[in-house]
């Protein structure tokens, strides 16, 4: 059944070429639903034969400015009245910070470009700080941190997957106990990240440190037996000290 505009434009659309995989779509529809038929800005990162970029029309609504970016310059062609093409490398941030300055504030990236860990880290880090209170950058094809022709594999350092994990951290860092990991404008700036199959969502707000509040009365029945938190976690221990014992004399019953 077809369970959203976005997947029911692609299915019957005939036009210039869109390649999307197709879980991708109720993703979209889940973050950038509030923003159809709003004055919104969007830059998609990656425009090839157009097809997405009239897709992102369709969707957002006439209201809507919507810029593309490729490295490609036949993409100029795409161009029409609410869609202008910025063409250059998006691993350049004096490129980025150009374009971005003529931009101005962004409601919504979608980064689908040039996929290596450069294009995409250079992206977010000049993009990230210019989109608007409430708005959302996504990044698609992050299957690329696991494939060897982009550099990637699980756990490699410098995927944009390892620094999406880094930046886990940082949202939490408002509970820090180290000097050397603190808030900072990442951490006050993003509401939250939203971990799918090949893409991450960053959601933009402001954010004050959390604090927690309490409400009602902290006791128990009399009929309650007194149970100790720290006796229940030496319990833990102890069990896991047995287990461990009994592990080592079943490896050495099977030696001999
Ligand atoms: C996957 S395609 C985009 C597909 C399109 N968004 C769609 O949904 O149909 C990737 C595009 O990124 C562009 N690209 C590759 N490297 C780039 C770079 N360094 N800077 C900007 N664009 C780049 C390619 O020219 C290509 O058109």
């Amino acid at each position: 059944m077809t369970r959203n505009p976005l997947e029911r434009y692609f299915e019957a659309h005939q036009g210039r070429q869109i390649h999307k995989w197709v879980h991708y779509f109720d993703i979209y529809h889940r973050h950038f639903e509030k923003y159809r038929g709003r004055p919104v800005t969007v830059v998609e990162f990656g425009v090839q034969y157009g097809g997405s970029s009239q897709m992102w029309r369709e969707y957002f609504g006439p209201d809507a400015k919507i810029y593309g970016v490729d490295i490609d310059p036949r993409c100029k062609a795409w161009e029409e009245p609410g869609f202008q093409v910025f063409i250059g490398d998006q691993g350049d941030p004096e490129f980025l910070n150009r374009i971005a300055d003529e931009i101005g504030p962004v409601d919504v990236v979608i980064e689908d470009g040039g996929h290596f860990p450069l294009h995409q880290i250079t992206t977010f880090e000049v993009f990230y700080p210019r989109i608007r209170r409430g708005g959302v950058f996504l990044i698609e094809d992050l299957h690329t941190s696991y494939w060897k022709d982009y550099g990637g594999k699980r756990n490699q350092q410098g995927t944009f997957m390892e620094y999406a994990k880094a930046l886990t951290d940082q949202l939490n860092a408002w509970h820090s106990e180290e000097p050397d990991f603190k808030p900072d404008r990442f951490t006050r700036t993003t509401a939250s990240m939203h971990f799918y199959d090949s893409i991450v969502v960053f959601e933009k707000d402001k954010v004050v440190k959390p604090h927690h509040e309490v409400r009602g009365t902290a006791e128990w029945t009399d009929t309650a037996e007194p149970f100790s938190h720290s006796l229940a976690s030496r319990g833990l221990s102890l069990r896991k000290r047995a287990r461990r014992k009994a592990g080592a004399v079943r490896r050495r019953l099977r030696r001999s």
